[in-house]
């Protein structure tokens, strides 16, 4: 999609659909809605004020009216899109209300729209203050891109039914807030666009997206954006002594991919480079095929578990959007891809193997492999020189049970790195909750014969046992873990995004990577 800012009358704008908010700004728990536009157009609003009035249309986030030939407006066609009602009203309901313009548009074979950056005459000065215009400019395109997709790669049948170009309308404003809504928008495009590209990497087939071909694509990847990148393979994993990363590769046929990304920040003329300045490290789990191994799944569902490389995706796309949006400080990207089998080669419950860091694990479950090569991808990101670190991984079903697929579990062992976090979920609009991973869960992984043990010695806590595990491989380097299992992948649809791969995580670890920038 050709996506542009346009700082333009909407009025005499030529477009097939313009989409314009609306919010629901009666008062009172049951009083019924009373709508207003966010537009400050005397055309808009008088094509739209009969249908606002007709009670038919509620105003609901994600519900919309479609009105042809409206009078006064150059549009083929306006698009009201309901936001919810004005008290709760949010960047967040914005994005999805923009998500909700683009994929009515994509059913009636839309090519070309346009959607008015919502303006706010009709609200509270209370929500002018919570809804800053860079944040509101950065909802819109990051609605509207990540909307755009559908995952119809692979049929055959498919019919293009994609919106070729999208012009976000806003006001000749005084200059300020035209350079905040650029800014905006800018970061909105890069963000929205790491996440896609994520996305569709999530949404590969594990015969097509090997551990060679995730290598493959990051390069290119990192190749186009500037980014150094170097794939290792089995020869590589050996020379380092990852031995809990390559007993997970050992059964499948499919070679190993370390892959490693650097972005370093560009210094200025005559700027030296700050001794000790933070090095930050993003490591993903990227098993592209999870059967389980030796101690494999049930085969009810198993097919999802291509999407058992979704960290590795997450932290792809990150580093595609730190390329591009160039933070001051140093970033190291590091994957640890391999597929899960079982085979006659493959590792075993009661093997013990000896990881990177010298440390032993008895494999009670091969199953819980994520944790083994996220352990040998911690602790080479320290040796690389990385001073905080950040995992994303697809780790546990525990989590799931516990937190459901509406919030990631988040862990740290540092309250600064943790609040940091907090601040960049804020602003990314992603949801996480954060579980304990204190010294007393520890007995849950302690092993009769080796260091620990890759499982919890019960079910109890799965995902903090998982936690403590990876623990164990990033001593005191301030670190945060995002077993992000129960929100990689929708099951359904929403009005604002397609069902399958959602990308979660990559806007909130960029932001997060921000935080430390000079
Ligand atoms: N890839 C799975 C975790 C998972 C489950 C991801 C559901 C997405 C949805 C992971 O490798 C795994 O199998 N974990 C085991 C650990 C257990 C054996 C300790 C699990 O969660 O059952
Ligand atoms: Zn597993
Ligand atoms: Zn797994």
């Amino acid at each position: 999609m050709d996506t542009k800012l346009l700082f333009q009358d909407a009025d005499g704008f030529q477009t097939q659909m313009l989409a314009v908010f609306a919010v629901d700004i009666a008062s009172g728990k049951d009083a019924e809605p009373l709508l207003a536009l966010l537009a400050t157009s005397d055309a808009i609003t008088n094509a739209a004020a009969k249908v606002l009035a007709s009670g038919e249309f509620k105003g609901t986030l994600g519900e919309t009216v479609l009105l042809h030939a409206p009078s006064g407006l150059k549009a083929e066609r306006l698009l009201v899109v309901g936001l919810g009602k004005a008290k709760s009203l949010s960047v967040d309901e914005v994005r999805r209300g923009a998500g909700t313009a683009v994929r009515s548009a994509k059913p009636l074979g839309m090519r070309d729209m346009a959607i008015l950056f919502p303006e706010d005459h009709a609200l509270s000065d209370e929500h002018l203050e919570t809804l800053p215009c860079t944040l509101l400019a950065r909802a819109v395109v990051e609605g509207a891109e990540l909307a755009e997709l559908d995952w119809d790669t692979y049929r055959s049948d498919r019919k293009d039914r994609s919106v070729r170009t999208l012009a976000v309308l806003a006001k000749e404003e005084e200059k300020s807030a035209r350079a905040e809504i650029q800014l905006g928008f800018e970061e909105g495009l890069i963000l929205a666009r790491a996440q896609n590209f994520t996305r569709a990497l999530v949404n590969e087939p594990g015969n097509v997206l090997t551990p060679t071909e995730l290598g493959r694509r990051t390069a290119a990847m990192c190749a186009e954006v500037g980014l150094t990148c170097e794939v290792y393979s089995t020869e590589k994993l050996a020379e380092l002594k990852m031995g809990a990363f390559a007993a997970v590769a050992q059964g499948s046929a499919e070679p190993p991919a370390l892959i490693v990304m650097t972005y370093e920040p560009t210094l200025a003329k005559g700027e030296v480079a700050v001794e000790g300045a933070p090095v930050i490290g993003l490591v993903g789990k990227g098993i592209t095929f999870d059967t389980g191994g030796i101690s494999i799944k049930p085969a009810d569902g198993m097919e999802k578990m291509k999407y058992d490389m979704a960290g590795a995706g997450a932290m792809i796309g990150a580093m595609r959007a730190v390329a591009q949006l160039k933070p001051k400080v140093k970033v190291i990207g590091v994957v640890c891809s391999a597929e899960n089998m079982p085979d006659g080669k493959a590792f075993k419950p009661g093997d013990v193997v000896t990881a990177m860091s010298g440390k032993t694990i008895e494999v009670v479950n091969t199953d819980a492999e994520g944790r083994l090569v996220l352990a040998d991808g911690l602790h080479y990101a320290k040796t690389l020189g990385c001073t905080h670190l950040i995992d994303a991984a697809t780790l546990t079903g525990a989590c799931v049970v516990a937190l459901g697929i509406l919030n990631v579990g988040l862990f740290s062992n540092d309250e600064a790195a943790w609040e940091s976090f907090v601040v960049a979920a804020k602003i990314s609009g992603e949801k996480f909750w954060r579980l304990p991973c204190s010294d007393d869960y520890k007995d849950q992984i302690k092993s009769q014969i080796a260091d620990m043990m890759n499982t919890g010695k019960n079910r109890y806590g799965g995902a903090i046992s998982a936690a403590m595990f990876l623990k164990e491989f990033v001593g005191e380097t301030p670190w945060v873990h995002l077993d992000i299992a129960g929100c990689a992948w929708n099951d359904d649809s929403k009005p604002w995004i397609a069902n399958g791969p959602s990308g979660v995580a990559v806007r909130t670890i960029l932001q997060w990577v921000r935080s430390y920038s000079a």
